[in-house]
């Protein structure tokens, strides 16, 4: 049995469709239009033990959805989902101690107390004995570096120091699974590049599985072996990083220095030409033609140096993401409702 496993996950969110007009207004008191959004639909997955995942998608592509539903914060429309056995929704307090969920979005911490007050609050929550407790609030202030500050408030606290704290908090009850949703959003490169390898160095640790979303490829590559790609609620996606070029592009770049006395405006008008700048000139080449094409150049201009490589990741990313946008129209179904209140 997988530590994760998601079966034909479903979750629509009913929302309000509220009518343009003043007749229209009047009439919606009395009879109220909603509109299903369907953020998760149909989500197969499994994870095994300690593994560390990132789920990768586009905005509204129904990542954090996915993670509230392993959390418990929220009910399926329908499907299944089992995480160490447990039916999240079920809400047991057993599963409550084995897990812990971070968004980087949401303040989970007291906002007037300082961090160490916040922690004391989590040692009496989860029954935490004194000893284990203070051992593992070093262990992770010192990993952290944030000491000098458990005793501010938190309001006063840099975003990125209250990303430490969060983590902190999160982590004092030794989750077996972690779910972090964009811990590192709107933190300056160093702040994401300390986060990243206190992630890396506590799952190395403690082998705790780990599943992440996050907008920044950075910390993906850094961290996540394995890449879920969802995008408009299913799917699209399941491997590696690298895996994705393979996958999703089937072109190469061709980057070519030409001799300085080449006519580089004729080359420019070469079909595939992407990127003119003297000496040197790129190609988007599809990748069984490499070879010939690039034979074809070599015969006829004075190549002084030549790259092929993959196109950036990127780039192959958005493509990817645009395609599956493209595949399924969103699927809304209009549904009439009683006023509720
Ligand atoms: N509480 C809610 N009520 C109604 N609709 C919601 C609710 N939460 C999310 N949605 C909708 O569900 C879809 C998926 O949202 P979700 O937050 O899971 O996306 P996401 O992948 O986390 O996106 P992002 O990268 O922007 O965080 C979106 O269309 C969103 O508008
Ligand atoms: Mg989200």
């Amino acid at each position: 049995m997988s530590i994760i496993e998601i079966e034909n996950l479903c979750k629509s969110y009913r929302v309000y469709q509220k009518k343009e007009g003043v007749w229209a207004g009047i009439r919606g008191l009395f009879h109220r239009e909603y509109r299903e959004v369907a953020a998760v639909r149909g989500v197969n997955l499994r994870v095994e033990s300690g593994e560390f995942v990132a789920f990768l998608g586009p905005n509204g592509a129904g990542k954090t959805t996915t993670l509230k539903l392993l959390s418990g914060v929220i009910t399926p429309t329908s499907g299944t989902v089992s995480v160490m056995g447990f039916v999240p929704w079920h809400r047991d307090d057993a599963y409550r101690r084995r897990f812990a969920l971070v968004m980087g979005q949401k303040n989970q911490l007291w906002w007037d107390l300082p961090a160490t007050d916040s922690f004391r609050l989590h040692q009496h929550i989860y029954n935490i004995p004194g000893a284990v407790f203070e051992r593992t609030r070093d262990e992770l202030t010192e990993m952290l570096d944030v000491r000098h500050l458990l005793g501010q408030p938190v309001r006063e606290l840099s975003l990125g120091e209250r990303m430490k704290m969060e983590l902190i908090a999160a982590l004092l009850h030794s989750p077996e699974m972690l779910f972090l949703d964009e811990p590192t959003i709107g933190l300056d490169v160093v702040a994401q590049h300390k986060i990243q390898q206190f992630l890396k160095h506590y799952q190395n640790q403690r082998r705790t599985t780990i599943l992440l979303t996050s907008h920044y490829m950075k910390d993906i590559a850094a961290l996540c072996k394995r890449v879920v790609v969802i995008a408009n609620g299913s799917i699209h996606y399941d491997g590696s990083l690298a895996g994705i070029i393979d996958r999703f592009s089937g072109d190469k770049v061709v980057t070519l220095q030409l001799d300085e006395r080449t006519d580089f405006a004729s080359v420019a008008k070469l079909p595939g030409s992407v990127e003119i700048e003297p000496p040197r000139i790129k190609f988007r080449v599809p990748r069984d033609e490499v070879a010939r094409v690039l034979g074809e150049l070599l015969d006829r201009y004075q190549v002084t140096d030549v790259i092929v490589e993959d196109p950036p990741l990127e780039e192959v990313i958005a493509s990817m993401f645009l395609e599956a946008a493209q595949q399924e129209p969103e699927l809304v179904g209009a549904a009439n409702g009683r006023p509720t209140r």
